[in-house]
């Protein structure tokens, strides 16, 4: 390829799930290693991306009405390749190219590794017919239930990782590992299971690895992902490559987990791997991750949790819903009494754990009895917050077929604005619990005026409830709660919390924001002279007041010899 005379730009937009915000990290790595400029602006940029989410309707129609913005550029003339990638390429493939001719490639989540040759086949036929262009699309569905998985250049896109510490966006203290992708769930209502495949769990060595070179590069927090986490599971000697280096490997079936895994020496379970990154990475502060699946969360995890103390005591694990009849038509596999169950567990192994979860509401045939069952188990459970969500038919799912979507929309409405309702009174009884208490504290941003909730001001939601307009949104903001509805995973992006200005200005002064190790929200008001609360750092934080979505603290002289603190 002849080398142009200016960088190509590229606009990537990410929509949807911590998976796909980590995707979007690994493809700018990958693209700006090839030589292309990353922008901020759709409208003069050379190619534009959008990494989109399937699971639920409201975000595919975001990500279609962009399509739009690009088409109209196309017919004023302007030369611009415009990409789909993520779950849309791979649900909606050919009716997509079909509808939107404007789409010049597309590439499903399990062919990110191919989009820069994707992207150059376009660039090197431009001008070709529409049909040739097309045949140069992104091949779909690669990826299978067998272990030709282990054959899988993805796994270097996540080993090619970019950690080069003068990289833009190399000063972020906090990162994303993935441990697992796809899913072997098949929950009725979700598209995962078709758009990411089955489950493939990546070689323990792999990610111990990627998480020191983050470390190396100065992450202090990790967050492990996986669509259901905890059913990692890793069988050595099963699959090497020709330098005897470990391949990823298809997850085995449930059954799998009804032996004591964790007992076998050939397996890394995912207490052992949790084990692994707290005891052989020290200068790892903070280790977490998402999400959780109800069944077969073993005891060992809790115990790995409650003895390792940069393990972060915060577990999300979405219940959906609290009615058996309808976990039963939703697949989930457990009972609302299993699900307490493991609650309890949790409770008592770990009592200051904090949990959160996701509810749908609407499902089809939810009766008001059910959804006061749902109502019930929120009240049951001290969620710090739950992402509550209305059901939305899906294209290739088993409920779509299956089930009529019978609940009107106003119904799911005021069923979602009640639970939000619900919820809001249980995220204050479970921030009550924290005042008085010293919580560390990884600061993430600061804010030079404001006040601090419950002293003048308090923490409000975006009230457009997770709608981020216009392609200018922030580039992190925080999702508190709510029907967040272009948002497939939770602590992705979504709502913004926002400070109400005092109405007197009393209070000036800077506020630190971050989130303690349970993944609460802390502010923090800052004397004039305390000049070292940067994004980035830890701090001990005294709680002094609690909201529903915040806690308000001041800073506080480490009261026990941190674990942080004699780590790094
Ligand atoms: N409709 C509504 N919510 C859904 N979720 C997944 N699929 C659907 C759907 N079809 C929610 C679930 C899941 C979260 C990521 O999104 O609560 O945990
Ligand atoms: Fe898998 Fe979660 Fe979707 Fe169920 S809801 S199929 S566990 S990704």
């Amino acid at each position: 390829m002849p080398v142009p005379a200016k960088p190509p730009t590229v606009y990537l937009e990410t929509f949807g799930c911590q998976m796909n915000e980590l995707d979007s990290e690994l493809i700018r790595g990958h693209l700006r290693a090839l030589g292309y400029q990353f922008i901020e602006d759709y409208s003069t940029a050379d190619v534009v991306l959008y990494n989109t989410c399937s699971v639920r309707e409201q975000a595919e129609n975001k990500a279609y009405s962009r399509l739009g913005l690009i088409g109209k550029r196309k017919k004023a003339g302007e030369q611009v390749i415009l990409g789909v990638l993520g779950c849309m390429a791979e649900r909606d493939g050919a009716d997509m190219l079909r509808r939107f001719p404007q789409v010049d490639l597309l590439c499903g989540p399990g062919e990110l590794d191919r989009l820069p040759a994707l992207i150059d086949n376009v660039r090197r036929t431009e001008g070709a017919s529409r049909h040739e262009r097309i045949a140069l699309a992104g091949n779909k569905s690669r990826r299978s239930a067998t272990l030709a998985a282990a054959d899988d250049n993805l796994e270097l896109l996540d080993l090619s990782r970019a950690f080069d510490p003068s990289a833009p966006g190399s000063d972020r203290r906090s990162a994303y590992v993935r441990i697992t992708r796809g899913c072997n769930k098949f929950c009725t209502y979700c598209v995962v299971p078709n758009t990411r495949g089955a489950e493939v769990h990546r070689p323990p060595d792999s990610i111990v690895d990627e998480c020191k070179r983050l470390v190396d590069a100065g992450v202090l927090e990790i967050t492990l992902l996986g669509q259901t986490v905890n059913h990692y599971r890793y069988t050595h000697g099963l699959a090497v490559d020709a330098q005897g280096r470990e391949l990823p490997q298809v997850g085995p079936g449930l059954a799998a987990f009804r032996a004591e895994i964790s007992a076998r020496d050939n397996v890394t379970s995912f207490a052992r791997l949790l084990e692994r990154l707290h005891n052989e990475i020290p200068a790892l502060a903070r280790i977490r991750f998402v999400t959780s699946y109800p069944r077969d969360f073993g005891d060992d995890i809790l115990d790995v949790m409650a003895a390792c103390p940069r393990i972060c005591r915060y577990i999300h694990v979405p219940a959906q819903s609290g009615s058996n009849r309808i976990l039963k038509a939703m697949n989930r596999g457990y009972t609302r009494e299993e699900y307490l169950e493991f609650v309890g567990r949790i409770q008592d192994r770990l009592p200051d754990c904090t949990i959160a979860g996701d509810f749908i509401v609407g499902f089809p045939g939810e009766t008001d009895a059910d959804f006061e069952e749902t109502v019930s188990l929120v009240r049951a459970v001290p969620f710090k917050n739950n992402y509550i969500f209305k059901y939305s038919p899906r294209p290739g799912t088993v409920a779509i077929t299956r089930f009529e979507d019978d609940v009107p929309t106003e119904v799911k409405k005021l069923r979602n604005n009640r639970l939000l309702d619900v919820q809001a009174e249980v995220s204050a009884k479970a921030h009550a619990m924290w005042l008085g208490k010293h919580v560390e504290v990884l600061v993430e941003e600061l804010r030079d005026h404001g006040a601090a909730p419950g002293a003048g001001g308090d923490a409000v939601e975006d009230s457009s409830h997770g709608e981020i307009d216009g392609h200018s949104r922030p580039a992190k903001t925080r999702r508190i709660h709510g029907d967040s509805s272009d948002l497939a995973h939770p602590q992705s992006k979504g709502i913004e919390l926002r400070w109400n200005r005092p109405r007197a200005a009393t209070r000036h002064g800077r506020q630190a924001i971050g989130r303690s190790g349970g993944d609460l929200i802390v502010a923090i008001n800052l004397d004039d002279d305390d000049q070292h609360t940067g994004p980035g750092s830890l701090v001990t934080v005294k709680i002094a007041s609690t909201a529903a979505l915040v806690l308000n603290g001041r800073l506080a002289p480490s009261p026990v010899a941190s674990p942080v603190a004699s780590a790094s």
